[in-house]
C-alpha cells in the first residue's frame, strides 16, 4: 500500500524528486527507488543490502529490535511448542495450518518422495570418503535436474507443487547418503512407515546388522531444529535462491545455488564453526583469550555464533535451542558437557563485556545447534547439512512466492564503478 511520498534533494537544492513510501502489513515502510536511476541518473548505494528490501513477501516477519519472528504470522515461540516440522512445512509453503485431511496427503506425499534415483545413488562412489557432505548436498541436489526432467517446467503449477514436495523429501535421504558415504557404511533406504525425523535418524544410524533404536527425545529435538531452521526473512541463502530462480533457472539449481551461499562460516555454516571454536578454546580459562581476539580489529577471528545482522536482541531461536540443549543431555545423561558448560559460560562473558553490548552481539541460531547435533551422534561436518535440511523448506517457500509473482523481474543489482576510464590498448613492444 502507498500511502506517503519521501523526498529527495540535492544539496544545491537544483534537483529533487518525489519517491513512493509503501507500507507493509508490519514492520518498516519502504521508499520505492525503482524510478531513480532513469529520472535522476543515479543509483542508490548500500553494500551487504543492509537497508534495502528486495522484495514482498508474505512468508516470514521479523523484528531484530525485539526479538521476534513469525511464521505466515505465528510466533515461531508457538510453533516450536505446539506444532511439528512437517505441519510448519505446510504452513510455509501455503501460508495456513492445514486440517487434517490435507497435513494427511501433504505428510503423505512427502514420505513417498523420499527414496532417490538409484543413478543419484552412484554419484557418491565418486566423491572421496573425506569429501565435505555440504560439498556432496550441493553435488547431489545440483544433479536433480539431470533426472527429474518432468519438473523442470516452472510456468506449471503442478510441476512446482512435485518439485517443492520432491526437494523436502529427499533432503535427509541425501543427507544420509552422504554421511555415509564419508563413514564407510553401506546406504539405509528410507522407510514408508517413519515419520521424517525417525525416517532421518533410521537412515543415518542403522546398519545391515542391525535397526537403529529411534530415540524420540533426539526426534522430538531434530524436528524442534528444523522447525527453527525452516525460514527466515531475505537471508543469503534464500537471497541467493530467490537471485538464482529470477533469472527462469530450474529450481533444483536454484536450491544448490542457496546450498552452496549457506555453507560459509559467517551464514549457515557458523555452526560447525561453533563447535571447531569451543574445541579450539578447550577450557573456560582460555575464554577471556578468545573474547580479546574477537574484539581485535587485526585478528580476523569472530566468536562465531554471535552477532546477526538483524537480531540486536537475543535470537529467539537460540533461547529455544539453549532449553533444549539442557533436555537432551540430560537425557543423555550428560548434563554436565564439558562444551556446554564452556558455551554458558563463554555467552555468560560475551554478553557482559562491554564490546559485545555496545554492538548488540548476543548468540544466534547456531550457537547452541551443534551442541545438540554433536550430543546426537552427528558428526560436526554434517551440521550445515543439517541446517540445509530445515532450511530448504524456506527456500522453496520463497522460490515459490517469487516465481508466483506477476511483477517479478531478473535480479541484476547495479555498482559504483571505482576502476579505470576508458584507455587505449598498448602493444606489448610499448609496455614497461
Ligand atoms: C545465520 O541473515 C540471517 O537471517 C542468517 C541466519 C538465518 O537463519 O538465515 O540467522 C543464520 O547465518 C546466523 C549468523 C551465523 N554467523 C555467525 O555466527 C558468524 C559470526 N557472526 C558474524 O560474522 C556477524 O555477526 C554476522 C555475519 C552474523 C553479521 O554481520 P553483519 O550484520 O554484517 O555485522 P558486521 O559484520 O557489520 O558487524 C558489526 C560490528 C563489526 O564491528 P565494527 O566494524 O562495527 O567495529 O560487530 C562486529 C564487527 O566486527 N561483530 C563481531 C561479531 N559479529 C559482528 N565481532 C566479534 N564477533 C562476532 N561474532
Amino acid at each position: 500500500m502507498t500511502k506517503d511520498v519521501f523526498i529527495l534533494n540535492s544539496s544545491d537544492g537544483s534537483e529533487s524528486i518525489e519517491l513512493p513510501v509503501e507500507s507493509g502489513a508490519i514492520g518498516p515502510d519502504v521508499i520505492d527507488i525503482s524510478k531513480l536511476y532513469e529520472e535522476k541518473n543515479v543509483f542508490t548505494y548500500d553494500p551487504g543490502f543492509v537497508s534495502t528490501a528486495s522484495c514482498h513477501s508474505k512468508i516470514t516477519y521479523i523484528d531484530g529490535d525485539e526479538g521476534i519472528l513469525l511464521y505466515r504470522g505465528y510466533p515461531v515461540e508457538q510453533l516450536a511448542k505446539s506444532s511439528h516440522f512437517i505441519e510448519v512445512a505446510y504452513l510455509l509453503l501455503y501460508g495456513e495450518l492445514p486440517n487434517k485431511n490435507l497435513l494427511n496427503d501433504f505428510s503423505s506425499s512427502i514420505t513417498h518422495h523420499t527414496m532417490l534415483n538409484e543413478g543419484m545413488l552412484r554419484f557418491f562412489n565418486g566423491f572421496r570418503y573425506d569429501a565435505h557432505p555440504m560439498a556432496m548436498l550441493s553435488a547431489i541436489v545440483g544433479s536433480m535436474s539431470a533426472y527429474y526432467h518432468d519438473t523442470m517446467d516452472i510456468n506449471s503449477v503442478h510441476a512446482r507443487e512435485i518439485f517443492a514436495h520432491r526437494i523436502i523429501a529427499k533432503l535427509p535421504t541425501i543427507a544420509a547418503a552422504a554421511y555415509k558415504h564419508t563413514v564407510g557404511q553401506p546406504f539405509v533406504y528410507p522407510r514408508n512407515d517413519l515419520g521424517y525425523c525417525e525416517n532421518l535418524l533410521h537412515m543415518f544410524f542403522s546398519v545391515p546388522a542391525e535397526n537403529q533404536e529411534i530415540d524420540p527425545v533426539a526426534v522430538e529435538a531434530l524436528d524442534l531444529l528444523f522447525i527453527l531452521h525452516a525460514d527466515h526473512e531475505q537471508n543469503c541463502s534464500t537471497s541467493t535462491v530467490r537471485m538464482a530462480g529470477s533469472s527462469g533457472t530450474n529450481p533444483y539449481s536454484a536450491i544448490a545455488a542457496g546450498i552452496s551461499a549457506l555453507w560459509g562460516p559467517a551464514h549457515g555454516g557458523a555452526n560447525e564453526a561453533v563447535l571447531r571454536m569451543l574445541e579450539d578454546i578447550g577450557s573456560k580459562k582460555n575464554i577471556q583469550k578468545y573474547i580479546a581476539k574477537a574484539k581485535n580489529k587485526d585478528d580476523p577471528f569472530r566468536l562465531m555464533g554471535f552477532g546477526h545482522r538483524v537480531y540486536k536482541n537475543y535470537d529467539p531461536r537460540a533461547k529455544i535451542i539453549r532449553e533444549m540443549c539442557h533436555k537432551v543431555l540430560n537425557q543423555k545423561g550428560r548434563n554436565n558437557s564439558p562444551l556446554l558448560e564452556l558455551a554458558i559460560e563463554l555467552e555468560e562473558v560475551a554478553l557482559n563485556d562491554p564490546y559485545f553490548i555496545e554492538k548488540n552481539l548476543y548468540p544466534n541460531v547456531d550457537f547452541y545447534s551443534g551442541i545438540i547435533y554433536q550430543a546426537l551422534g552427528i558428526p560436526t561436518s554434517m551440521f550445515t547439512v543439517m541446517f540445509a535440511i530445515g532450511r530448504t523448506v524456506g527456500w522453496v517457500a520463497h522460490w515459490r512466492e517469487m516465481i508466483a509473482d506477476p511483477s517479478g523481474k531478473i535480479s541484476r543489482p547495479r555498482q559504483l564503478y571505482t576502476g579505470q576510464p576508458e584507455r587505449d590498448y598498448m602493444s606489448l613492444d610499448n609496455r614497461a
